[in-house]
């Protein structure tokens, strides 16, 4: 295996040549190989990242979800990934249904019902997605578990599958007719390794080599909150691995395992980025000084960092930063912004 840390450059590179693609310039310098006019890694301007594809519109993790976020500006889209009883790899933020689906009104699934074995939902009485088969998902239908977003599309969509994900971003391509970044999530492997599923970086890992996106400079991101995961897999895999850090103790955590940092890009919470003093804490420098892209979560037009304060303007704020990527609920929202700081207007 190459050793990514040193090749960390050469290996972003070619993915962000890819990925790094919503911008307008139509053959400008201004493209992957720099000119960005905040400290990014490589000056290379940030991605958008479509979070569960452009869940603010439409039902999270479908593949109209995922469409939309494409035609609205996004370079990326974002699988959560989750395993069925009999092992497929299926797309859904929560290891339960009763949030995104419409699993509680289907009374042949009544009985299923049970409490939760997962440390993480102790108590929680659910259906859990690996207590059906991929058929049983497919009879799902997709629900916005968001109060105040539309419900109008709630029961019109299916659960996709990993493939079906990889098939819609080959069969198309970004608003500036780029190949389409894909970031999928590996979500809870150590519980699924302890219900039958020890194999869930190998199962990503088979699933886009069969698409051909398995390789060095694919546009590919793989991410996860479990740091022995994201070891696993980075000593697997060419591509990219992004460590996802959901606070403090979960960064230093990740940073205390032998051979930290194992990870080419790091993906904090939005809230670690900037102190109250208005200041960078110091994260992405320190990411940057050792070739690590930063990608944080979540820029949402309902819900913005600051309370008040409209969403764009957190948004400029971060990319001031040098962030190499954000993921956001409504890409059509990200890409605007990035678009408005790249030429100048608004
Ligand atoms: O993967 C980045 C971000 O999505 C992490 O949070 O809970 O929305 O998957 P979550
Ligand atoms: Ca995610």
């Amino acid at each position: 295996m190459m050793n990514k840390r040193i090749l960390t450059t050469l290996i972003l590179a070619p993915a962000l040549a890819l990925a790094n693609c919503g911008s307008l310039d139509s053959g400008s310098s201004s493209g992957a190989t720099g000119g960005w006019m905040y400290p990014t890694l490589g000056r290379e301007k940030p991605i958008v990242i479509g979070h569960r594809g452009a869940s603010g519109a439409l039902p999270e993790h479908t593949l109209e979800a995922y469409q939309r976020a494409l035609n609205d500006g996004a370079d990326c889209i974002e699988p959560d990934l989750v395993l069925t009883k009999d092992g497929a790899l299926v797309v859904r933020h929560d290891t339960y249904l009763s949030s995104t689906t419409n699993v509680a009104s289907k009374p042949e699934f009544a009985k299923r019902k049970r409490r939760s074995t997962d440390p993480e939902y102790e108590g929680r009485d659910d259906w859990w997605v690996s207590d059906f088969t991929l058929a049983e998902i497919r009879t799902l239908r997709a629900v916005q578990p968001f109060p105040g977003r539309p419900k109008v599309f709630d029961g019109l969509y299916k659960i996709p599958t990993f493939d079906e994900v990889l098939d819609l971003a080959k069969s198309r391509v970004t608003v500036a007719s780029k190949q389409v970044c894909v970031y999928p999530e590996a979500k809870s492997p150590a519980y699924f390794a302890s219900v039958g599923h020890p194999d869930v970086a190998e199962k990503i890992l088979a699933t886009l080599k069969k698409h051909g996106m398995d390789g060095a400079g694919s546009p590919v991101f793989i991410q996860s909150f479990e740091p022995d995961f994201v070891q696993k897999i980075d000593g697997m895999t060419e591509l990219p691995v992004v460590m996802l850090v959901a606070d403090k103790a979960g960064y230093d955590a990740a940073m205390a395992k032998p051979g930290a940092p194992f990870w080419q890009g790091l993906g904090p919470n939005l809230n670690m980025l900037i102190g109250a003093d208005g200041k960078s804490t110091g994260i992405v420098e320190a990411a940057h000084a050792k070739g690590i892209k930063v990608h944080p979560w979540t820029f949402r037009d309902d819900a913005p960092p600051v309370k008040g304060e409209a969403v764009e303007v957190a948004m400029r704020r971060f990319i001031a930063l040098g962030i190499d990527g954000y993921f956001t609920d409504f890409p059509i929202t990200g890409y605007k912004v990035r678009n408005e700081i790249q030429y100048g207007g608004e």
